[in-house]
């Protein structure tokens, strides 16, 4: 796994965050290092897999970068299930698909290069759009919702994990503090979290608990709730 050090060195101008080549070629350690209870929820999206995904329907993962959440579904469907993951980064896909290559599991995967607001969801047990609803704009996220929702057959579910922010000032700054805590634990510098921060200024902007859940009943979803929170991350399972 090759270490990030993209934010390491003092940067004039930073620019807005992007999923270039850069990024790509050490996403598994920057993602890794950066998002306390990462695992916790590849775990999780493999556990739910085993119990939800049924026969001869689709799953998708939504936003699937290279493909770590991608294998945990198809490590754990059915032989006739067809699995797609979605990303509009080349650079991105194309490594994803190397990823998959090597992996022999028997159900079908296609890694499709396409903007996820643009994805047909059809005939559908399984969703994941793991860390990506927050880099969509705000004002798109809940017909993203809605359509994964009306994609989605009954019984079916959604899992979707986020960056969160929190209503109280004092918790919005305690969990930020403890993330950056977090991140120099896992050998990050200040000026490296200092400048990745300001990159993704307005690039990953993100929503409540309470927002969250409100707009997945909204879509349609019987049933909402958070399955796991790590500091200021939350992956909440929805059911069809
Ligand atoms: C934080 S990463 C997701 C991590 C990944 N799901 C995982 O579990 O390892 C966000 C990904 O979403 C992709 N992305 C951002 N906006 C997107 C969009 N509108 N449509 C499709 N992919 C998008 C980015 O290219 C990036 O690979």
């Amino acid at each position: 796994m090759k270490k990030d050090t993209v934010y390491s060195q003092p940067i004039t101008q930073v620019n807005r965050f992007r999923f270039d080549a850069t990024v790509a070629d050490v996403f598994e350690n920057m993602i890794n290092r950066s998002v306390p209870g990462y695992p916790l929820i590849l775990d999780l999206i493999g556990v739910l897999t085993e119990k939800y995904a049924m026969a001869d329907t689709n799953c998708y993962d939504l936003g699937c970068s290279l493909g770590a959440a991608t294998l945990r579904i198809r490590q754990h469907l059915p032989q006739s299930c067809h699995l797609f993951g979605i990303d509009n980064s080349a650079a991105m896909v194309e490594r994803c698909r190397a990823n998959m290559a090597r992996d022999h599991s028997q159900a079908s995967v296609a890694i499709i290069e396409q903007s996820l607001q643009q994805t047909k969801i059809e005939n559908a047990s399984i969703v994941v759009i793991n860390f990506t609803l927050q880099f969509i704009p705000d004002a798109e996220r809940q017909a993203v919702l809605q359509r994964i929702a009306t994609g989605i057959n009954p019984g079916g579910i959604l899992i979707l994990a986020e960056k969160i922010s929190f209503n109280n000032i004092e918790k919005q700054d305690l969990m930020t503090d403890l993330h950056h805590e977090f991140k120099k634990y896992q050998g990050y510098s200040d000026l490296e979290i200092a400048q990745k921060r300001a990159a993704l200024e307005n690039v990953l902007v993100p929503n409540s608990e309470q927002e969250h859940l409100q707009r997945l009943r909204q879509a349609g979803f019987a049933e909402s709730q958070l399955i796991s929170r790590c500091l200021n991350f939350a992956a909440f399972l929805a059911i069809k």
